[in-house]
């Protein structure tokens, strides 16, 4: 069974759904560099500022910022894990590279989440989240709209400042031009699993969890 896991994939192609499901599943502890950051934000620390600033505008953070939290992260980790969303530069996939080198670890599967642009439009649109627990939700799919309570600890749903047209336009092209050669470089490596995630949660996740044990 692979336990040193990356999931890739464009805006809303479903990784902290698929995040969610392997940790349940197979008990690998999943983080999300954007839910940290989002964290942060919420925070309103000095940096947690420039930080909701970034993320409102669908840019990334910088490389150093992510690779310090991810470092302090794999400093508490008992050697499996799984990145949701992280590395998203080629830059941060070295780096980790390194990090995890010093301690005698390596990513053993990447998996990348492929759905056409309309299909990342109309879920970013339907996604919310819940402020107390972070469930992601579908509006249509889990509750009816933003009135409705979470249905996991009923706590009050809201949808993501990034969520919105102009945002998910700059987040595309951040993710064209600094996340696909990340896939590349997982690729050169023979670690690349490309996986259609436009199929039902379940139906992908049938596949990604065929890719874990294999
Ligand atoms: P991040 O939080 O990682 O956002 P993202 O990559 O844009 O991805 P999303 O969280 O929007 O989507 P997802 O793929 O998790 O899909 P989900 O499961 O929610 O990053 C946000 C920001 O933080 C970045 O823009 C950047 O600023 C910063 N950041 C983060 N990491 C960074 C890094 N490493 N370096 C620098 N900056 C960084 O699903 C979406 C919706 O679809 C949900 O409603 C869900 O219920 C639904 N859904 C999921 N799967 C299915 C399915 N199969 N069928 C139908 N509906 C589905
Ligand atoms: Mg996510």
């Amino acid at each position: 069974m692979k336990r040193r896991i990356v999931l890739l994939g464009p805006p809303a192609s479903g990784k902290g759904t698929q995040a969610e499901l392997i940790q349940k599943r197979f008990g690998i502890s999943a983080t999300s560099t954007g839910a940290i950051l989002r964290a942060e934000a919420k925070r309103g620390t000095p940096v947690g500022i420039e930080i909701a600033k970034i993320i409102s505008k669908g840019g990334l953070a910088p490389d150093e910022m992510v690779l310090r939290l991810v470092a302090g992260w794999l400093d508490k980790s008992d050697g499996s894990f799984l990145f949701d969303g992280f590395p998203r530069t080629v830059t941060q996939a070295e780096r980790f590279e390194v990090l995890l080198c010093k301690r005698q670890w390596a990513v053993e599967l990447a998996i990348l989440l492929e759905v056409p642009d309309p299909v990342i439009q109309a879920r970013m649109l339907r996604r919310l989240t819940c402020s107390s627990c972070g469930k992601v939700i579908s509006m249509g799919r889990h509750v009816r709209d933003v009135s409705d309570p979470c249905p996991n600890c009923g706590g009050k749903l809201e949808a993501r400042a990034d969520d919105n047209l102009g945002a998910l336009t700059r987040r595309m092209e951040e993710y064209r031009e600094k996340t696909v050669p990340v896939a590349d470089f997982y690729h050169r490596r023979d670690i690349l699993a490309r996986v259609a995630a436009s199929r039902t949660a379940e139906t992908v996740f049938e596949d990604v969890s065929e890719l874990i044990d294999a």
